[in-house]
């Protein structure tokens, strides 16, 4: 058996076509588990390393049977970008940020949807559903637009960035916005999920979608040709992400493919902080909060689903987790804007403000090779640019005042020729 889905907790195992989103036993997380060495055997007949970077350049790591099935629109293959000017400013000799906002939707949702709706596709199911906080429906819509599948998402009324609701809607997904957060919409479709099986769910407890949010970490490992590096920062709400990256991580470890695994360290928002709270206590658990708030609202979440998986991922590499307020989330926004050229959105942005506090405690070294995951685009969020950005100035449409304006009034002397 090449794969099988088995579940974190006690160890239950199932068929990787059963339709299965939670431990039928003890209910708890499943994973996708496979042989690795019928994977190292598959990827040494194969000419993945001549393939451009892509999820799809690592198809045989893949829990897809049939490739001509697969629902893709050009996902992954985003930029790692080397960061001198704002690693000199933070004091970081070698600092990357992995821009997910490169991917077709803008976001890094799409590398577990270009799967996960795939499978959906292998079930011949015809309704996708999902509740988000905005990302995860913009991107299982365009999914299964690109599909032909009908799509439901619900969303916290009022609390999703407009970017993101303006693709839920061209996309065609019948939008549901709930008088309550995400926490709140997220019990529901796990509900009804559960009661409707012809209703495929597309959060991140399916863990097909965990498999393709995985190839984020493959790409780097490629991108720095070979090596891992030694921090990987990235912002956690529902925990899926952290998870899937460190399972890219482990796999290519596994198959010899890098020779060092790095420490994953989360971010969370002050106000939205469960699993920073239990690593900072030492715990084995999370306590919910009930009322999650943050500017950064893909990362409002009290309750997140994938705890356990991201605990045991900061364990496991012995990395750590953090909270930055949304002051710091801002501040880093306009930071990694203004010196690289990269907009992002503000939950992205507090991997940046991570990075930065983690620097100033000495728990991230100048030396270490930092990745951190930028993992939305900001146009997503233009409002909160809007409040945070001064206004432009408005002119008459004459040269006189905007040289004035400009302190360009004066004419600069011509440079003398050189004869
Ligand atoms: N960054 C962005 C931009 C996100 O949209 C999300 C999650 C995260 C980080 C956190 O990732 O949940 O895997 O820990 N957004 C989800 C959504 C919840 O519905 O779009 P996570």
């Amino acid at each position: 058996m090449t794969m099988y889905l088995k579940c974190i907790a006690c160890g239950e195992k199932y068929n990787e076509d059963e339709i299965i989103y939670s431990c039928r036993r003890c209910g708890d997380l499943l994973e996708v588990k496979y042989d690795y060495e019928i994977l190292r055997e598959k990827l040494k007949e194969s000419n993945w390393r001549k393939l451009p970077l892509s999820v799809w350049r690592y198809r045989h790591l893949m829990p897809v049977r049939n490739h001509s099935k697969i629902v893709s629109l050009n996902e992954g293959g985003t930029g790692l970008h080397q960061c001198k000017r704002l690693g000199k400013l933070l004091g970081v000799k070698r600092l990357y940020v992995k821009n997910e906002g490169e991917n077709p939707t803008g976001s890094f949702k799409d590398r577990g949807m270009t799967v996960g709706v795939t499978k959906a596709v292998e079930h011949e199911m015809n309704i996708v559903i999902c509740a988000s906080t905005g990302n995860t429906a913009a991107s299982l819509a365009a999914y299964a637009a690109k599909a032909g599948l009908q799509c439901i998402v619900l969303i916290p009324s009022g609390k999703i960035a407009y970017g993101k609701l303006a693709q839920a809607m061209v996309y065609g997904a019948k939008v549901v916005q709930i008088k309550g957060n995400f926490d709140q919409a997220l019990e529901i479709v796990l509900e009804l999920s559960e009661k409707h099986r012809k209703v495929y769910l597309l959060n991140s407890i399916n863990p097909f979608r965990i498999e393709g949010q995985k190839s984020l970490a493959y790409e780097i490992c490629d991108q720095l040709e070979g090596e891992a590096p030694d921090k990987l920062i990235v912002p956690v709400g529902n925990a899926g992400n952290i998870s899937a990256i460190w399972k890219g991580f482990s796999d290519f470890y596994q198959l010899n493919l890098i020779r060092s695994l790095p420490q994953m360290i989360g971010i969370q928002a002050e106000g939205a902080a469960p699993i920073a709270q239990a690593i900072r206590e030492g715990s084995n658990s999370i306590v919910p909060m009930n009322k999650p708030e943050t500017v950064a609202t893909a990362i409002r979440i009290g309750a997140p689903l994938s705890w356990k998986k991201a605990i045991r991922a900061i364990r496991e590499s012995k990395g750590t987790a953090e909270t930055v307020t949304d002051q710091e989330i801002l501040e880093a926004q306009k930071m990694l804007a203004r010196h690289e050229g990269l907009f992002v959105e503000p939950a992205s942005a507090s991997s940046i403000a991570g990075l930065r506090k983690l620097l100033d405690l000495g728990r991230v070294d100048k030396n270490d090779t930092t990745v951190c995951v930028a993992t939305g685009h900001g146009l997503k969020d233009p409002d909160i640019i809007m409040q945070t950005c001064k206004k432009p100035i408005e002119i008459e449409a004459k040269i006189g005042p905007i040289l004035e304006y400009l302190g360009l009034s004066k004419p600069i002397a011509p440079i003398a020729t050189i004869r």
